[in-house]
């Protein structure tokens, strides 16, 4: 059987620790907080799970690139505020142990959604 990048960074559990681990960064950072503060902590942790998921190839239908879009419209994220949560999921996948090359293989699959997560040009207030 071929293996996946989830299999290869360790399947279901350490997926868990990435996501918690993750959602942990992205609200503690002052730059994504004006993105995530408010927000129902569920939906945010389905959103980081989303990601993740995304980013470890095991896109469904539901969240594939096509519907980044739209989920993301009005939201006015920079390009800035992109590379710091992929930075984020960086230095967690880092943490979780998992190999540069495995690293290097998630972020160029998130890389591309960039143009549809991206709206904005302008920093929001902080
Ligand atoms: C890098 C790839 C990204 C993926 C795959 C992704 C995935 C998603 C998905 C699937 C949704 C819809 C979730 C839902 O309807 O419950 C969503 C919404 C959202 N995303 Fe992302 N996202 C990405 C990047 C970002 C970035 C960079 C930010 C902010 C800096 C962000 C902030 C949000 C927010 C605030 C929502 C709305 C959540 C809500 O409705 O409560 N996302 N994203």
């Amino acid at each position: 059987m071929r293996s996946t990048i989830y299999d290869e960074i360790g399947g279901a559990p350490a997926v868990t620790v990435v996501v918690d681990a993750f959602y942990e960064r992205l609200i503690a950072d002052p730059d994504l907080m004006a993105y995530f503060a408010g927000r129902d902590m569920a939906r945010l942790k389905a959103h980081q799970r989303a990601l993740v998921t995304v980013a470890l190839g095991g896109t469904s239908e539901e969240y594939s690139g096509r519907m980044m879009q739209p989920a993301h419209r009005g939201l006015a994220i920079t390009d800035m505020a992109f590379d710091k949560v992929l930075d984020h999921l960086h230095a967690v996948l880092v943490s979780a142990g998992v190999p540069p090359v495995t690293c290097a293989k998630i972020l160029a699959i998130l890389q591309p959604l960039r143009t549809d997560v991206v709206q904005s040009s302008v920093a929001v207030a902080r």
